[in-house]
Order: C-alpha cells, then structure tokens, then sequence
C-alpha cells in the first residue's frame, strides 16, 4: 500500500520511519519531509495546509492511507475533504479537531460532560476579562489561555491581577496573536506533575497507548521561554498503575463518547495533557494528533506493526489489540538551534550524522525535525533541528545513551537540555 505522511518536523521522521517497517507499506511519501525523511521516504513538495492540493495528490497516486502529523491541516479540515473523496485518512475531522482548534470548546465541552479540568472563565471583551479578573471568584496565580492556535504562546500564567490584566489586553485588544486571541479562557491554576496520556480511537472504541512526560521550557531546571518540545520521557516515570486507570475511565472514554454524543466523532490518537492535582488528574489541554518530541520517545518502544492499528482507525473498525511495548524506557533529547525559541540562523552545517540513518546502534535513533539538505551537506532548517531518543534497560542507561548521541552529533551553536531525565532518576533513587 502507498502509504503519505503529512508534515516535516522529528514526529513525522519518526512515523515514516515506523511506518516503513510495515511489510504492507510499498511505496512512502512525505509531504513535505525534510532531509531526514527524505532517506526513507519519497518527499513531495505541498505545504501540510495546502488540503486541495494534499488531496488530488492522494487521488492521483491511489495513496492507501494518509497519516496527518501536524494539527493545522486537521483544524482546517483535511480529513473533511479526503473522506468526501473517499481517500482514507488518520486524523480527526474539522469538527472533532476544534478539541485542539479552540480551548474554549475543549472546556465547554469538558464541563458538558463532567470531565476533571480546572475552573475557568470564558470571555470575549476587554470588559468581560476584568470583571473576571477583579473579582472574588477568581484566585491567583491565574492562567490567561488564547482561545485559538498559538504556537506555545497563547498561555501566561499572571500571578497577580494586574498581570492578568495586562496579559488580557495583549491577546484580546492589541492582538497580539491575531484572531487566536478573540476569546480568552481565564483558568484555575492547578498544581502538580504534569503528564502527557495517548490513546487511539476510531470514534466509538479506545485503545490506550502510553504516558510520556515532556519537558517545553528551554533551558535546564525548567527554566527560561517555552519552546515546542526540548525532550521526552516514556513512559511517564510520575504516573502510579491506579492513575493510569482513572485517566482512562474519567477522561478518555467520556470525551471519545462526549464527542460522539455530539456528532463529532474521533478518529485519530488523542492527547491528553494532563496535571497530577491531589484531587486526581485534570486535563489541561487536548491536541489532535502525535506529540512532538513525544512520537520520537513513543514509536521507538511500540513492538509490532504501526499500519494496521492507524487503518482500523482510519477505517472506523479498531479492533480489540494487546499492543506489545518493549519494557525499556526511552529518552528523547532535542537539539536546537542557538537562540531558539528565539531568532537563529539557518544553514548551519550538521556533521556527525554517519550514513545518514536513523539508527545510530546502542538502541539509540536520530529523527530529523528542521534540516535541509544543500550540495549534498544537511544543515539547520528551523529552531528544533534534530531528536535523538535511546532505549535502555533502565532510565540511567538510556538517559547515557541519548546523551551519547548528542555528543556525536556537531554543529556550531547547538543548544540543548543536559538535564532530561534527571529529575525523575533521582526521585526513582530515592525511592
Ligand atoms: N490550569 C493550569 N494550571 C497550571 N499550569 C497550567 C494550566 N494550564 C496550562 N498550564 C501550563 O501551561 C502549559 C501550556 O498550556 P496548554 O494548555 O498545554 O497550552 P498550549 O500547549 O496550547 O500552549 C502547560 O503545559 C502547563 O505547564
Ligand atoms: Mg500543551
């Protein structure tokens, strides 16, 4: 089967290169990959938002299945236009994508169905924010959330009013994201761990994959701006068996069948962002698709052929699965451009990439996120340049081992996180 992936970044890398292994993928397309992609999949040159042009490629090529990696072509109707085609697609239609699409949907809808999240206030007007904000019904710190897509950065966390207010106005008057800004949902804020939880679903049946716990601030000790993602760990090492149950039966089924419920069925793989609270885990936020580094940390430990799990979804048939996980835990370390998330430069030399494979040996895999190939040399193409995720018989061993790839991998200004993983080996230490 002719398999197209969509997006260009480590995520995409990773489900190309777990797709590939699938004895019934014949010919893989990226669209529209990047230097790492293209060693193992044949890159087509569409933008992921161009759906029209995505879609008559599809049709063109018979593509079997198209995996939908980023949420902006999800938000803005891919999987509508391909199902009107008939062309198979793994990702969530327009309706159920607005889980990610608009945070102010995702609490209504959480609310509607008595899913844990954290009290909120929805506005629309400057007016609207302060009257939240000055009152006694709100407490600080408080969390000023962008309704719409933001990169990262449609969430402050004000810790007093005047913050709040002022962090308002920025989304709601002075635009500062555009028309993501419109509404504001003004949140509770919620203490605790927090963890990322992954399940499929083909809309009406679950099949839960993993926890993972990602670390979004740029610098050591979760410190400086957030960033899309500077390092994973799977599974979650903060998330007790009892939990894992509760997040399952409190948050997934009730918002796959929430949704169905409300004629906005699901198919895709739903992530959970969550916060550990003493009152249980709450959910902080959906996306519609794969994490980014999160996929790089996952798709390593998944035993078994991915294709037939992302068709039954597709196809609206999931079956009943016992998916095989390898017990090796995964470490991801990203490695960025100096000055991400910030201004950098691009066309920066890369070396030490060997052959080229995502295998670097020692269980450890190198995914390309911004990288460009030019005369045959591959070099930086955005602020995340590559993912190096290593497996090892214990938390210790992978951490080493991930560490170990980046140090092989050069190129000048390079930026990355040396603590992923630290804080959780030392609480596995103490106990
Ligand atoms: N209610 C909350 N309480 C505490 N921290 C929060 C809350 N909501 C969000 N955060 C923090 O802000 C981060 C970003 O918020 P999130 O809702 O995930 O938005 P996005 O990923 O779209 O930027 C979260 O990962 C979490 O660390
Ligand atoms: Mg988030």
């Amino acid at each position: 089967m002719r398999v197209l992936v969509v997006g260009g970044g480590g995520r995409e890398h990773a489900l190309c290169w777990k797709l590939k292994q699938s004895p019934s993928v014949t010919e893989l397309y990226c669209a529209p990959g990047n230097a790492g992609i293209a060693a193992i999949a044949d890159c087509v040159a569409i933008d992921p938002s161009d759906i029209v042009e995505l879609a008559d490629f599809a049709e063109n090529l018979s593509i079997g299945l198209t995996v939908v990696g980023p949420e902006l072509p999800l938000i803005l109707g891919l999987a509508d236009e391909f199902q009107r085609r008939g062309l198979l697609v793994f990702g969530p239609n327009r309706a159920a994508a607005e889980l990610e699409g608009s945070k102010a949907f995702a609490k209504d809808f959480l609310r509607r169905h008595a899913i844990p999240t954290a009290r909120y206030h929805v506005v629309k007007s400057m007016e609207e924010a302060t009257s939240v904000i000055k009152s006694d019904e709100v407490g600080m710190p408080l969390v000023v959330k962008a309704d719409g897509l933001a990169a990262g950065k449609g969430v402050v966390i004000a810790t007093s009013r005047e913050e709040a207010l002022t962090q308002s106005k920025k989304f709601i008057s002075d635009r500062h994201l555009g028309s993501a800004g419109t509404r504001l949902v003004l949140e509770e804020f919620l203490e605790g761990d927090e963890v990322s939880f992954f399940a499929l679903s083909d809309g009406n049946k679950v099949l839960p994959l993993v926890a993972a716990q990602d670390f979004k601030r740029a610098f050591d000790g979760d410190e400086g701006p957030n960033t899309g993602g500077m390092g994973c760990l799977c599974p979650a090492t903060n998330l007790k068996a009892e939990t894992l149950k509760t997040i399952i039966t409190d948050i997934v089924n009730p918002t796959i069948s929430g949704l169905a419920a409300e004629g906005r069925k699901y198919q895709g793989i739903l992530y959970c962002g969550l916060m550990l609270t003493r009152d249980g885990p709450k959910v902080l936020e959906f996306n519609v698709r794969f994490g980014d580094p999160e996929a790089q940390a996952v798709l390593p430990r998944l035993k078994g052929d991915l294709l037939p799990l992302l068709m039954e979804v597709a196809e609206g048939r999931l079956g009943p699965h016992r998916l095989e996980w390898t017990r090796d835990p995964a470490v991801t370390v990203v490695v960025a451009s100096g000055g991400y998330p910030g201004s950098y430069d691009n066309g920066v030399a890369i070396e030490g990439l060997g052959n080229g494979a995502v295998e670097m040996g020692d269980d450890t895999f190198v995914f390309h996120a911004g990288t460009k190939a030019v005369g045959g040399k591959i070099v930086t193409a955005g602020g995340r340049v590559l993912a190096v995720t290593a497996l090892g018989q214990n938390l210790k061993t992978a951490i080493e081992r991930s560490y170990r790839g980046v140090e092989k991998i050069q190129f000048e200004g390079r930026q990355f996180r040396t603590d992923i993983g630290k804080k959780a080996l030392e609480r596995l230490a103490g106990g």
